[in-house]
């Protein structure tokens, strides 16, 4: 009997949700011994709780792949560990439990590269007419404001740290060759946010920089969350998966259809196994 082996992708877990560990638990599983499982991000606001359900993820799956969304860089003044500090607390943290992080060597699945990327966003996705600021004031007026600006945007400059991110992920990038499937909490393209019930939430949801990283980096899937807008989408050949679990508001709608298609969580990549 050929046997195969899965690469798979949630992310949005968002387990502090009322009934979401319990989707976790029953659906996050592998369907063979040798599955690895890439968490996108938004996992919860509590390092504790991140590490404690990634560790249970990783005695789960041969390998687990997480890279960090919002949520976990969300601090308070109280907050031992703030801004870029709270990322290294949680990298030390997934290191200890053997979980991979944008920190790590590329992992390789196959013949395609594994890139778990931490690139935050930078305003850019805005009206080109407006300024940072008055895309963030007009935002406001509009009743959008992210609750990144009170539990980030105090403790670190995003666009700033965007930037190096986007230097440091870049460099990495083109030493590797290869086909690869690229990760990230944010999406990579302007497209994802085409559809946004508030367009104003673009602003905190990528950066133009990444436009052209799927077709140059030579990706097969880009796995992205963020949206909570679950799709999986071609785009210059390409497929861009947004694989969020999302709030039970959410998911009460958007899982049903996704679990008879078998779309979540999402099937990357498989692998005869020999
Ligand atoms: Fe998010």
């Amino acid at each position: 009997m050929i046997q195969h082996r899965t690469l798979w992708a949630v992310s949005d877990l968002h387990v502090a949700a009322p009934g979401n560990r319990d989707i976790v638990d029953e659906l996050v599983q592998p369907a063979h011994p040798r599955d690895w499982l890439i968490v996108a991000g938004d996992v919860a606001e509590r390092v504790s709780t991140v590490l404690k359900n990634l560790a249970i993820l990783a005695k789960r799956f041969e390998q687990v792949i997480w890279v960090p969304g919002n949520h976990e860089l969300f601090c308070s003044s109280q907050d031992l560990h703030r801004g870029r500090d709270r990322y290294r607390e949680l990298v030390r943290g997934c290191r200890e439990i053997d979980v991979l992080t944008p920190e790590d060597r590329y992992p390789v699945f196959g013949d395609h590269t594994v890139v778990p990327m931490f690139t935050l966003y930078d305003h850019s996705w805005r009206d080109p007419s407006l300024t940072v600021s008055e895309a963030l004031s007009a935002a406001e007026g509009n009743g959008v404001m992210f609750t990144d600006q009170v539990a980030i945007a105090p403790y670190v400059d995003v666009p700033g740290w965007c930037r190096d991110r986007l230097a440091y992920t870049v460099r990495r990038l083109s030493r590797i060759s290869g086909p690869t499937v690229l990760v990230n909490h944010w999406p990579l393209v302007r497209e994802m946010t085409d559809n946004l019930d508030l367009p104003e939430i673009a602003l905190w949801s990528g950066t133009q920089d990444t436009q052209d990283w799927p077709v140059r980096f030579r990706a097969s899937t880009v796995v992205y969350g963020h949206l909570h807008i679950p799709v999986v989408r071609d785009i210059d050949g390409v497929t861009h998966a947004e694989v969020s679990l999302g709030y039970p508001r959410e998911h009460e709608r958007s899982l049903p259809p996704r679990r008879t298609r078998h779309l979540w969580p999402f099937p990357v990549l498989t692998e005869v196994l020999p």
